[in-house]
């Protein structure tokens, strides 16, 4: 029933210990496969906006899963009631709005999993997850035709820190996965132009960029 191959990334990282909630669920897509997989017993579907809820309030009902699936519209999560949560789903948003959400939800740091999945700067996601005590579990990368996904698992421990430029770049992609490598593949591509750009307009022999780039490289070697 579900052929994203981004989604059911998202899905393999849910625990399905409690109530699981998809916050921004669009289409509800989510929601109903982790209901019908027998993964969740009960799923919040969240949206900010009415049009994605009718769709969602569609899905359930040709699933016939309206009993198990709470549809609520909520801001991030301003209106989600966190009894029983024991997993979030932030997926197809922009890390900026990702991180807004969970800075306004302090409950999330009672030992919710949360499952993230970034459609824009996953390096600036995977630095704030550090910087604001969450730490990461593990990371899945997903090619879905030519564009690559990362989809973070991380919980709170309170315990603060600045990652390396390495970590914000692959975070805790499984190197012996060949997704993940093509997508560390992709980064170091990506710091070496850019580092090589840096170069060209401000001199010098090096960046931090280029060092990256050089670091990710010699972990997909070794
Ligand atoms: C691109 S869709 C992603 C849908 C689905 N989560 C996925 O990954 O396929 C983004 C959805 O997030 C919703 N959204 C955007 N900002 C939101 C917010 N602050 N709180 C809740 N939902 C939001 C949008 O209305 C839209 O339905």
């Amino acid at each position: 029933m579900l052929n994203d191959q981004r989604l059911l990334a998202c899905a393999g990282h849910v625990s399905g210990k409690g109530i699981a909630c998809d916050v921004g669920t669009d289409h509800a897509y989510l929601a109903a496969y982790l209901v019908k997989s027998g993964k969740c017993g009960f799923v919040i579907a969240s949206d900010v906006k009415d049009g994605p809820l009718l769709s969602a309030r569609a899905t359930i009902e040709k699933y016939g899963i309206s009993d198990k699936v709470m549809l609520v519209k909520s801001d991030g999560l301003d209106n989600i009631p966190p009894d029983n949560v024991s997993d979030v789903i932030i997926a197809g948003m922009g890390a900026e709005l990702i991180c807004s959400i969970i800075e306004k939800a302090p409950w999330l740091k009672n030992g919710v999993n949360l499952i993230l999945q970034p459609m824009t700067r996953a390096p600036f996601l995977r630095r704030w997850l550090c910087q604001n005590g969450y730490e990461t579990d593990a990371e899945t990368a997903v090619k879905d035709s030519r564009f690559f996904y990362a989809i973070i698992k991380a919980h709170y421990t309170g315990i603060s820190h600045t990652p390396d430029e390495v970590f914000e770049n692959i975070g805790k992609m499984d190197l012996s996965d060949d997704v993940s490598r093509e997508y560390a593949k992709k980064q170091a591509e990506r710091l070496f132009k850019a580092g090589k750009g840096m170069l060209e307009a401000t001199g010098g022999e090096t960046n931090s960029a280029l060092e990256t780039a050089q670091k990710i490289k010699k972990l997909l070697e070794g």
